[in-house]
C-alpha cells in the first residue's frame, strides 16, 4: 500500500460563535476566535490517497488531476471565502477546522473513486496555522 499525498492552500475568515448561547458564553469557551467582526486564516490542505499503483503508469493517483479536482471542488469553495457566511457545504454548521475538514472528505470521497482506478482517499489533513492541524480518517 502506497500513500499519496497532495497539498493545497486556501485562506478564508471565519468566527467560532453558537448561536445557541448568550455572547458571554462564546466569548468565554472560544475566546477571541469568538470576535464579531470575524478574523483569517491561511490554510494548508493535505490530501492523501492510497492505493497500489496502476501496473501501467506505476501511479496510484494522477496527482494532476488530484490536484485539480481539489481545486475545482474545494478550493474555489473555500478561498477567500468567509466560512461562516459563503460557503454552501458549511452552512448552519460551525466553522472549525474539525467541521471543514469532515465536509471536505464527503465531498472528495466519492469523487476520487471516480478520477482513480487504483486509489482512495486516506486522510484529510487541514492546518489552521502551522501549529494548529485536525486530521480525518472519514470515521
Ligand atoms: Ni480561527
Amino acid at each position: 500500500m502506497i500513500y499519496v499525498s497532495r497539498q493545497e492552500h486556501f485562506n478564508a475568515a471565519h468566527k467560532l460563535y453558537n448561536p445557541a448561547w448568550s455572547k458571554e458564553k462564546n466569548v468565554e469557551v472560544f475566546g477571541p476566535c469568538a470576535n464579531e467582526n470575524w478574523h483569517g486564516h491561511n490554510f494548508d490542505l493535505i490530501i492523501t490517497v492510497k492505493g497500489n499503483p496502476d501496473p501501467e503508469t506505476g501511479f496510484v493517483i494522477d496527482l494532476k488531476k488530484l490536484s485539480k479536482l481539489i481545486r475545482a471542488e474545494v478550493i474555489e469553495a473555500l478561498d477567500h471565502k468567509n466560512l461562516n457566511l459563503d460557503v454552501p457545504f458549511m452552512k448552519g454548521k460551525m466553522a472549525s477546522t474539525e467541521i471543514v475538514a469532515q465536509e471536505i472528505w464527503k465531498i472528495l470521497e466519492p469523487r476520487i473513486l471516480s478520477i482513480s482506478k487504483f486509489g482512495e482517499l486516506h486522510s484529510v489533513k487541514l492546518y489552521e496555522t502551522p501549529r494548529n492541524y485536525v486530521e480525518y480518517f472519514g470515521e
